[in-house]
């Protein structure tokens, strides 16, 4: 089983490497050019590793094979597509490369962009024996070492790419996937405070609601990067710049006034009756903080956001308490 790992560790990292060279051929132009385009500098592709494969071939088996490795092990690498009707072929081809690695810098799969509006956008490599998506973050390899007191969670690879290259080097990414309780205690052994940052779209704002209760059961604090108008930290850093993206991180809000505004979003406020409703369910979520001084700043700041009285929203929500017991 050991030797089993370290083999298909050895099968990965081949691999990332001849990825890696095929960039630099004059057929992986278009994928040097697809990440330049990208506005990544020579030393941000270097850093992560960044490769292409090109058209579909069997190349990278042929290779593998050649280096003694035989074809169960290449079938338990993930990388080829077997089947006995069509045969062997390298599963990724005509995609920009990126090598997912370990918190140890051990690459322990890929995804795979393709250069262009074609479906499926990415391709991951599968779960094998060395890769298992939920225990894993892209990005760890770097961010675990940034000493900034905080992680940043983004959705996507070129989120946090884009982030390490304007300095903000405790970006991470769960893996495609919503982030897994296994993931949050990960990031626990490197930091206290989590900054997420999802895209800004509805898949984004749920995945954010999503993790909170993940976070906080790890046992982490957390608050929410605002990235409006642009989509994702990629778009917001390229659109406007490493400052920018640094206040919105001090203007950040707790997860609780995030839950807050998206609730908000049901209702209209111009409305008394769904005003007043608006401020019931509030005053129920207000209710979860057990200490009392903390559930008076939260009274105070959602009574300053809404333009309410700070003494009428504490009533509320201590008689809500006293009715429900
Ligand atoms: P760009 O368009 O390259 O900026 O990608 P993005 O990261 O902004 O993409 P998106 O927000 O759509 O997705 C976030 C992450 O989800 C990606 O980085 C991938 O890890 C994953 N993902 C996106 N599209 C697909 C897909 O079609 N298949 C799979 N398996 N994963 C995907
Ligand atoms: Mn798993
Ligand atoms: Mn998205
Ligand atoms: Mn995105
Ligand atoms: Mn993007």
């Amino acid at each position: 089983q050991a030797d089993l790992k370290s083999r298909l560790l050895e099968i990965q990292k081949k691999a990332a490497k001849y990825y890696y060279y095929q960039l630099r051929q004059p057929k992986g132009r278009v994928g040097y050019e697809y990440l330049k385009n990208r506005a990544l500098t020579d030393e941000t592709i270097q850093k992560f590793g960044l490769g292409y494969s090109g058209q579909q071939t069997k190349e990278l088996y042929q290779y593998l094979k050649h280096e003694g490795y035989s074809d169960a092990l290449l079938k338990e690498s993930g990388l080829f597509s077997m089947d006995e009707r069509s045969g062997v072929y390298d599963k990724f081809w005509n995609r920009v490369m990126f090598p997912i690695m370990d918190a140890n810098h051990r690459v322990i799969g890929f995804g795979g962009r393709v250069m262009g509006d074609a479906k499926p956008k990415y391709l991951n490599s599968p779960e094998t024996k060395i890769f298992d998506k939920s225990r894993n973050l892209y990005g760890l390899n770097f961010a675990r070492s940034s000493r900034k007191g905080n992680l940043i969670i983004c959705e996507g690879y070129m989120d946090v790419i884009a982030l390490h290259q304007a300095g903000f080097s405790q970006a991470v990414a769960s893996l495609g996937t919503a982030l897994t309780a296994q993931q949050a205690i990960l990031m626990k052994r490197y930091a206290d405070e989590v900054l997420v940052t999802y895209d800004s779209d509805e898949a984004g704002t749920k995945a954010a609601l999503r993790a909170i209760p993940i976070l906080k059961e790890a046992g982490l604090t957390m608050r929410v990067i605002n990235m409006k108008p642009y989509k994702d930290p990629d778009e917001f850093i390229k659109n406007m710049g490493q400052e920018a993206f640094q206040q919105r991180i001090d203007e950040a809000q707790s997860s609780f006034l995030f839950e807050v505004e998206v609730l908000e979003r049901q209702y209209n406020l111009k409305d008394p009756a769904q005003k007043t409703a608006f401020f019931d369910e509030t005053s129920k979520k207000l209710l979860g903080f057990s200490d009392e001084i903390e559930r008076n700043n939260y009274i105070e700041a959602i009574a300053a956001r809404y333009g309410i009285g700070y003494e009428a929203l504490r009533r509320k929500v201590n008689q809500l308490g006293l009715t429900l017991g």
